[in-house]
């Protein structure tokens, strides 16, 4: 909002949730423009989205149909992985009776929410028999759950905006997991930008997530993550609405790349309007 204000927009805020939205639908008519910062499902799932469409109002980013697809990341995965792109082996489930179907033959799981964001619900499991219980925990975000071969590698992520790559970022979480505390307090991160990789594997990253951005037919800006192990790219997830606080990456990529957060903000409503 105030990057809006400093580019000389006549700006209002709204607190908005899917219960609210009817109370301000008639305060939203009037606007040119929403930008939407809103994370989570609802703000980031296509909901949003689709009541903007029907207004006729422009708005930030992905449309409801591309948003949707890329907040279910199993819906994705299958979609990037069927494109030749490796990504960390999968078992997508709504209950803890899975063990019949996945083969339980690494050394280390993830169980995370199928649709969800910010880690949130989120664990990391060593040993099979606890894989049940971190089911139950990630049930309690989301109706369905993720459990991936955990993938010891480097935390990559890249920021993509218009036609073009921003610079890779290397994420370096003091506590080893990139966590909600790792997230967003100021300190518990350490991020390298450019990434230190050799050039080739650079390039190939930032090509990576740009064709990815494509293949799911994402519009103006995304952020893709990425593990970076034994020389090879797994991708991870596809953020269609990536975070803008102090601490987030996708302002830092841009930085790097001569964008101040003014100019960013500016860029990407430009970018919205031409959609
Ligand atoms: N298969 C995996 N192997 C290793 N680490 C993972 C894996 N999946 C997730 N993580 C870790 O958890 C973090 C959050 O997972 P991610 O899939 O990006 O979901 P979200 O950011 O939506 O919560 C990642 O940034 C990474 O540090
Ligand atoms: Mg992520």
């Amino acid at each position: 909002m105030e990057a809006c204000i400093q580019l000389g927009h006549k700006t209002s805020q709204y607190i908005l949730n899917q219960n609210s939205i009817i109370d301000i639908q008639d305060k939203l008519i009037d606007q040119d423009f929403i930008f939407i910062a809103l994370h989570g499902s609802f703000g980031e799932d296509g909901s949003i989205q689709s009541i903007l469409s029907e207004m006729n109002i422009p708005f930030n980013g992905s449309n409801e149909k591309s948003s949707k697809i890329c907040f279910d990341k199993a819906k994705t995965k299958n979609i990037v992985i069927g494109e030749g792109i490796d990504s960390p082996k999968y078992y997508h489930t709504s209950s803890n009776s899975c063990n019949d179907h996945f083969d339980f033959s690494a050394e280390k799981y993830v169980v995370k929410p199928n649709a969800q964001g910010s880690s949130v619900g989120f664990n990391i499991v060593n040993d099979v028999s606890k894989i049940n219980d971190s089911i139950d925990i990630a049930l309690d975000f989301d109706s369905s759950v993720l459990i991936e071969e955990f993938i010891n590698g480097r935390e990559i992520t890249v920021s993509v905006l218009g036609e073009e790559s921003l610079p890779v970022i290397e994420i370096k979480p003091k506590s080893g997991v990139y966590d909600y505390n790792s997230k967003y307090i100021i300190g518990e991160t350490d991020y390298i930008c450019p990434a230190e990789m050799n050039s080739i594997k650079y390039r190939s990253v930032q090509d990576c997530a740009l064709k990815i951005h494509k293949m799911l037919s994402c519009d103006v800006y995304s952020r893709v993550d990425f593990k970076f192990f034994d020389n090879k790219f797994y991708f991870l997830e596809i953020n269609t609405l990536p975070g803008m606080t102090k601490t987030s990456l996708f302002p830092k990529a841009a930085k790097q790349h001569g964008l101040s957060f003014k100019k960013l903000i500016e860029k990407i409503i430009k970018l919205s309007l031409e959609k």
